[in-house]
């Protein structure tokens, strides 16, 4: 049996449009923090008795296309047929806006590459990362992660500042557990295929990678996280915009972003928020800064999260 952990991550320059479906290559480049705190646990088991995979989530059996579809691409590279039982856990909200789907496809590559004896290097397992969900890619890796577009051989996720180095922490509020009615992958093509702002929210967020990585190459991580929160909105605009609509925050979520402006203006704290297809918010500050802003969310549910390692196997 092989055991791994991953940690989701939060995109400060989002991934939201595909170039191609089913290879999930992006339709514009994305910069992430990889967070401790949310972790997914995950274990696979081979068993040549089984007449197909056994996926067990949060301790309940259930059938999931996704996961049928990477496991058949896990066999065809392994060249082998044997299906297995996979369980995992997710220690927050499963289809909330926390990315699930990426620390439980990082996960998931890594368990696999080992159980079926993949032998991938660190740029093959972000590739079946990838294939799983397209921001699984970014958290196979620690710390700030890039992900360029391209191909299916050149698109992966690359750790640009290790979490050591980085001087920021996000409260990972859960004000809404409930999973999301549209799913991420579905929203992407109702987005792709009807809002008006598609291409330019593509043409901006671009622009916006290239902008950000100027920010981290300067240490500059209080601008870096203004244009995160700014792109943040940029996608949930175009997003708005689609036909039928789609909305992701919830009245929680509106008072937290006002609150994180109100407390930025008044009490001059580095406070920035992003938001990804759900209505949970995440909070960035500067670690030196964590207690001032603490006592501002006495009453909230969060977590917090630290720049976190990437993808692993464990005992
Ligand atoms: P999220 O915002 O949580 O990433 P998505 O809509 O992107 O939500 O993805 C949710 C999907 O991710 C789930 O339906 C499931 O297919 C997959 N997923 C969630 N947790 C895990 C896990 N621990 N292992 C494997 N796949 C998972
Ligand atoms: C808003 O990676 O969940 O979190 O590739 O279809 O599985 P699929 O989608 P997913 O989309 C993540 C979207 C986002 C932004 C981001 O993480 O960059
Ligand atoms: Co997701």
């Amino acid at each position: 049996m092989a055991k791994s952990t991953a940690h989701p991550n939060i995109a400060l320059i989002k991934y939201w449009g595909k170039e191609d479906p089913t290879l999930n290559l992006p339709a514009s480049p994305s910069l992430s923090l990889t967070l401790s705190g949310l972790k997914t646990s995950t274990s696979v088991r081979l068993d040549p008795k089984l007449k197909q995979d056994v996926f067990i989530l949060n301790g309940k059996k259930i059938e999931s296309p996704k996961i049928s579809t990477f496991m058949n691409k896990v066999r065809e590279l392994a060249e082998c047929q044997t299906f297995s039982v996979i369980e995992t856990r997710n220690n927050f909200p499963t289809s909330a806006g926390h990315a699930s789907s990426a620390s439980g496809f990082a996960a998931l590559s890594v368990a696999c590459s080992q159980e079926y004896k993949l032998n991938l290097n660190h740029d093959q397992l972000s590739r079946l990362a990838r294939i799983g969900s397209g921001s699984a890619t970014r958290s196979i890796d620690e710390g700030l992660v890039a992900w360029q577009c391209g191909t299916d051989k050149t698109s992966f996720g690359t750790s640009i500042v290790s979490s050591d180095q980085i001087p920021l922490v996000v409260l990972s509020f859960t004000n809404d557990k409930s999973p999301k009615k549209i799913s991420s992958t579905k929203a992407m093509e109702i987005v792709k295929k009807t809002s008006p702002y598609y291409d330019s929210w593509i043409k901006r967020s671009t622009a916006d990678f290239r902008d950000a990585l100027e920010l981290v190459k300067n240490s500059d991580w209080q601008n870096l996280l203004a244009l995160g929160e700014a792109n943040s909105l940029g996608m949930h605009a175009a997003t708005i915009a689609a036909k039928p609509s789609i909305i992701y925050f919830s009245p929680d979520s509106l008072k937290l972003m006002d609150q994180v402006r109100k407390i930025r203006a008044e009490k001059k704290l580095p406070i920035y928020f992003s938001l990804d297809a759900g209505p949970n918010v995440k909070v960035f500050t500067l670690k030196d800064k964590l207690a001032a802003v603490e006592k501002e969310f006495k009453d909230w549910d969060y977590t917090l999260s630290f720049p976190g390692e990437g993808a692993k196997l464990i005992d």
